[in-house]
């Protein structure tokens, strides 16, 4: 069940016409939040142009996986917002190295007003993607593949001949990713991960948003963290508009300071 923390600053969330006060600890505690609030909480803006959401969860001691994946870090509520994210979004960008590592496969659930799931798009400089894997086998819509004329010939082909749409770009720039997502009309742009693709987007300054489910856990190992990069990058300011709790996970969002992104 989720509550609201006393952080929450979305006031879509703050309405209290949303809110469960059944379910209310007592009168100072947070309220529960019920189906309606959370997918308001959750809406993923359109201002006519890519708007870019980042989604993570990492572990309270800053671990981006367990044994090489994520799954370990999930709860049923961060499960329950990665889905509803998709339902709110035109696109899922994702990393090759993710893709692979978690053996992607197509969104089940249409995104909200359309008849047909998000595409993965996935971001591969080398287009070393396995023609077999779930990503092309297991999915409602063609995945979208978007890599550069440097990746062998032979493996675009083959990607495009296990059904995905190959999109051959001058680079993978996020602002080249960004435009290519913009001309298919695919905004509301979802992005999840990994490390070094988000990496890329916050030194590009292409980030609008962070959802972060920290997950009450300490896994140590060798595992990174969310972002990766070159060292250099500049400090990007973020506001926190939204923080919710399930069962001891904290599902929290932030926004880019400013109304707008550089270049656009
Ligand atoms: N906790 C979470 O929420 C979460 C979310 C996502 C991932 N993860 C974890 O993160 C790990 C994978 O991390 P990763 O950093 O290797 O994955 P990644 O960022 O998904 O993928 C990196 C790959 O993306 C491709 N790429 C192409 N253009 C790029 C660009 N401009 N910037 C960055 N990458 C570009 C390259 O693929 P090619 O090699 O094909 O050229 C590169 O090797 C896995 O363990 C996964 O479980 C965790």
């Amino acid at each position: 069940m989720h509550r609201l923390l006393p952080a929450d600053r979305d006031p879509a969330a703050r309405d209290d016409t949303h809110r469960d006060d059944t379910d209310r600890d007592d009168d100072t505690g947070p309220a529960a939040v019920d189906d309606a609030a959370l997918a308001a909480h959750y809406a993923h803006p359109d201002p006519g142009r890519p708007y870019v959401r980042v989604n993570f969860v990492a572990s309270a001691d800053g671990a981006v996986s367990v044994d090489g994946r994520s799954g370990g870090l999930g709860s049923d509520g961060d499960r329950r917002v990665f889905g509803l994210l998709r339902e709110h979004c035109d696109v899922v960008l994702v990393g090759a190295g993710t893709a692979r590592a978690e053996d992607y496969r197509g969104a089940r659930r249409p995104t909200r007003g359309k008849d047909t799931p998000p595409p993965i798009a996935v971001v591969t400089g080398s287009a070393d993607l396995d023609p077999g894997a779930s990503l092309f086998t297991d999915t409602h819509v063609p995945p979208l593949v978007l890599t550069t004329a440097r990746a062998p010939a032979e493996r675009r082909d083959r990607l495009a001949a296990a059904g995905a749409d190959v999109a051959v770009l001058d680079d993978l720039e996020p602002a080249t990713l960004l435009a290519e997502l913009g001309r298919r009309g695919l905004h509301r742009v979802l992005c999840e991960g990994g490390p070094s693709l988000f990496g890329a987007f916050v030194a590009a300054d292409a980030v609008d948003e962070l959802c972060l489910t920290v997950a009450p856990l300490l896994a140590a190992g060798d595992a990174g963290r969310i972002a990766t990069g070159p060292a250099g990058t500049p400090v990007r300011a973020m506001s926190l508009v939204g923080a919710l709790e399930d069962d001891g996970s904290l599902l929290l969002r932030y926004r880019r300071t400013g109304d707008h992104r550089a270049g656009h």
